[in-house]
């Protein structure tokens, strides 16, 4: 059955395995806005994603890297001006504000759809517009959910066969009446008839819009990473998120993990960090010497989607199906198992190409090749850079891998039914004052350690960096609703958890990042956070000791399992110690936060910021 609509300038074809009228409809409409010289419904076969990379190819979009060293893996590098997520371009367009909050850029969706009208009007002209179905989450499990992209961009549609579960079975899981979440795309360049298009096509105007009541995404102007692949941040958070409010369950910015112990024991933690700040690396984690035996195993890196089980505990899915993951700093020592995930099958965007076909980034080998082509094409060499201060790799280059080829990937790390959550992570990063870590003693104390949580701003966001701003639940950029309805929304599920005799997973803040004097960081993290693992999996054993401070419980110095690492108790106190002033500091910083978010903010934390003031003061 065909579907020959002609109504842009392309007709729209549909093929007879595509069985949904309203799905077509749509494409056709979106078509006759965005005017594509054609369209490609995309199947999501190894034939096609290989074509479309080699059109790619072509285009001088990408480059084949040599297949010696990296087998079927490409290169791609951006627009300079194209090279993270633009936060201050990102909108939640909920019927009221209020629902969108202080902290969501908003406008009112009937101005917004007349702005993207005027936007999309003919933006896909001399360009394909390519049908990206995908399902974030295992196909046809119950806490899976569809999504349909329409992109000019085959990056996007290659990409999102490497990060999503995409092609031609989604069409099976939705029938002729299936839901989905309409997503659209254009990196917001029409070509004239004749023009020559260039490698990296975008536009210095860019909005990444979200309509969270009728569950849609429209972005225009950007081919970059969260910007582009709608099914990221845009759907598994922001969209998602709502989704979750509504309906009783969590979309968070997590990775999970298993750790499984000596004795054949397995835990499942989930650990929100904000962007950059080391969440492929924990979850992906080799236990340091000391810790043979134990395994830790790798579910998720960046998203998690939490449900209430029959039993009352709370399951964990990741609803990706490959890694967008920050290269630069990765190495065969920082992250082994990411290194190895990255022989084959991988596109990198924005990091450097060796002399030899092959790629490196600053921090993947100690010593930098004498020559390379930096991410902006140009000749690097250790004696420029030293000269100029030029980076090989943009510091928020990154590669796409699929998960299955990661040698950590969890036996269930797609089992519908998702994993059961032992213990909530919070990590920000910050040079002072946060410990290594310290146990909350309840739920409530808990989701306030995670709501005022800072973070060190990086390079994943457009924007300063190294700047500590709040980032409650590493969300700050993710949440599709009003934060503080957000925060009542994780209060009220563990309130009701409890009530139904559940036992609630602990909730732990940590920071990996505190400095000397010197400005070097004092813990040596990666591999040896499974020491803070350990103990974390001690205390839900109900067996850890620790020491009860004014935020919660800490490890004393013999809490910790030191075998196999030289990490004196002097420097164990400059990662743990608790500086009053420093906090009394902090603590008038959450009173700014607390005082933006005071419309919705749940009188619990109110009063939780009220019990630690006293107890600091005490
Ligand atoms: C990401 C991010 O790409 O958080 O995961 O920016
Ligand atoms: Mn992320």
């Amino acid at each position: 059955m065909n579907h020959p609509t002609m109504q842009g300038t392309a007709p729209v074809n549909a093929p007879a395995w595509v069985k949904h009228p309203k799905l077509v409809a749509w494409v056709a409409e979106i078509a006759a806005l965005t005017k594509p010289d054609h369209i490609y419904w995309c199947d999501g076969s190894q034939e096609e994603y290989e074509r479309l990379c080699e059109q790619m190819v072509a285009a001088g979009t990408m480059k084949r890297l040599n297949p010696a060293k990296r087998k079927n893996s490409f290169l791609a590098l951006s627009d300079p001006s194209d090279v993270a997520r633009v936060e201050d371009r990102t909108f939640i367009c909920s019927e009221k504000q209020e629902d969108a909050g202080p902290t969501n850029n908003w406008t009112a969706p009937a101005e917004m759809r007349q702005t993207l009208n005027g936007l999309f009007e003919g933006c896909m002209r001399g360009r394909t517009l390519y049908v990206v179905p995908f399902s974030m989450g295992p196909l046809g499990s119950p806490i899976a959910h569809i999504g349909v992209e329409l992109s000019d961009s085959p990056y996007v549609a290659v990409n999102m066969r490497l990060m999503t579960r995409m092609g031609r079975a989604v069409y099976d899981v939705l029938g002729t009446n299936g839901e989905f979440v309409p997503c659209v795309h254009t990196v917001g360049k029409p070509l004239a008839a004749g023009e020559q298009d260039v490698a990296w096509p975008c536009n210095p105007t860019k909005y990444i819009v979200h309509f969270p009541e009728t569950r849609e995404i429209w972005s225009f102007g950007s081919g970059y990473g969260g910007n582009a692949l709608l099914g990221k941040k845009c759907f598994a958070l922001r969209i998602a998120s709502t989704m979750g409010r509504d309906e009783g369950w969590l979309a968070e910015h997590m990775l999970i993990l298993g750790v499984t112990s000596p004795e054949g024991k397995k835990y499942h933690v989930a650990a929100a960090f904000p962007s950059a700040c080391g969440k492929t690396n924990f979850a992906m984690l080799i236990p340091p010497k000391g810790f043979e035996g134990w395994r830790v195993t790798t579910i998720g890196d960046d998203i998690a989607w939490i449900k209430p089980g029959q039993d009352g505990r709370l399951y964990a899915i990741n609803p990706e199906a490959g890694y967008f993951g920050v290269a630069p700093g990765t190495s065969e020592k920082t992250n082994f198992n990411a290194m190895a995930t990255l022989k084959e099958n991988v596109i990198f965007t924005n990091v450097a190409l060796t002399d030899d076909g092959d790629v490196w980034w600053e921090g993947m080998t100690k010593e930098a090749p004498a020559h390379l082509v930096d991410w902006q094409g140009k000749d690097w060499t250790p004696e420029i850079a030293r000269a100029t201060g030029a980076k090989a790799a943009h510091p928020n280059a990154r590669f796409t891998a699929p998960a299955s080829q990661c040698p950590s990937i969890d036996q269930n790390w797609d089992n519908p039914a998702g994993v059961p959550i032992d213990a909530f992570i919070f990590g920000g990063r910050r040079s002072t004052t946060v410990p290594l870590v310290t146990e909350a003693r309840n739920w409530t104390e808990g989701v306030y350690m995670a709501a005022t949580m800072g973070s060190e701003t990086t390079a994943a966001a457009a924007g300063q960096q190294g700047v500590v701003r709040r980032d409650p639940f590493a969300m700050l950029p993710f949440c599709g609703y009003n934060m503080s309805d957000y925060f009542g929304h994780w209060l009220q599920l563990g309130q009701k958890l409890e009530a139904a005799g559940a036992k609630l997973p602990k909730i732990y803040c940590v920071n990996w990042f505190r400095k000397d004097a010197d400005g070097n960081f004092v813990w040596p993290g990666f591999g040896e956070n499974m020491r803070v693992l350990s103990w974390m999996i001690d205390r839900v054993e109900g067996k850890g000791q620790g020491a009860e401070h004014v935020f919660g419980t800490t490890p004393r110095y013999e809490d910790l399992n030191w075998n196999g690492l030289d990490f004196t108790p002097a420097q164990f106190t400059q990662v743990t110690s608790i500086d009053r002033d420093a906090w009394q500091q902090e603590l008038a910083l959450h009173d700014e936060l607390f005082s933006k978010l005071r419309q919705h903010l749940p009188q619990a934390l109110v009063e939780t910021r009220a019990a630690l003031g006293k107890r600091l003061e005490g």
